[in-house]
């Protein structure tokens, strides 16, 4: 898909709030297999979305089943991205779980579908689910990314995402090893 227009311009995306989505079953069945396919392609591709093997329907549609139970109860937000009325990317993010950790969140997942990479679609979605983590109270917003994922890394250092710490070697995708970098955006420190 070249997501021009007949003058050039590459049109803005329209991030909805995913829980939009959700309140008509067959826009949310749609919505999942939308996702399965921008996620299974991207990782088929190599992307680094914390799988080996493109996941199946099913776990997509866990996955997301998820995080909707999740945002319903205010510990997710997930965020939807359309360009000409089709969806082309998604992302989320998680309170931790750990009663310690509660205050925080982890932004797990940013997936734009490849043939539009590059037209601001990722800015997009991380700035609303940062803007979702703010007004949900959320104070520190955590992520993590493989070292060689170099777009994404910077990316997130764009929209003030700090460097915590980095696992060397530690993420597998068969004999391969490669850096897990972690970062965080403290949410306390801003307007
Ligand atoms: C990482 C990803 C989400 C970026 O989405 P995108 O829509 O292509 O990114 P954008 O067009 O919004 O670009 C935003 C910024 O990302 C950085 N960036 C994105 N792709 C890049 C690349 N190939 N090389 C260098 N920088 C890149 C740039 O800093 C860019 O800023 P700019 O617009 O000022 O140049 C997308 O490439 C993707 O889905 N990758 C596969 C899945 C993945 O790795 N997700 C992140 C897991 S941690």
């Amino acid at each position: 898909m070249n997501p021009a227009t007949t003058n050039g311009a590459i049109p803005e995306p329209v991030v909805l709030d995913a829980l939009a989505l959700t309140s008509d079953p067959e826009l949310e069945v749609r919505f999942a297999e939308s996702s399965h396919r921008i996620l299974a392609d991207l990782v088929g591709g190599g992307a680094a979305l914390g799988w080996v093997a493109p996941p199946s329907r099913d776990e997509v549609a866990e996955l997301l089943g998820h995080v909707i139970s999740a945002a319903r109860a205010g510990d997710a937000a997930l965020r939807a991205a359309y360009l000409g009325g089709r969806l082309v990317g998604l992302g989320y993010w998680l309170r931790y779980v750990r009663p310690t950790h509660r205050p925080h969140a982890d932004l797990e997942k940013i997936a734009v579908d490849a043939a539009v990479h590059g037209c601001g679609v990722g800015r997009a979605l991380t700035t609303a689910l940062i803007a979702d983590a703010r007004e949900a109270g959320i104070e520190v917003l955590t992520l993590d990314a493989r070292g060689d994922n170099t777009g994404a890394l910077r990316l997130y250092r764009s929209l003030g995402f700090t460097e915590y710490g980095r696992l060397p070697g530690f993420v597998a995708v068969g004999e391969l090893r490669y850096d897990k970098v972690l970062c965080m955006l403290d949410l306390r420190q801003q307007d």
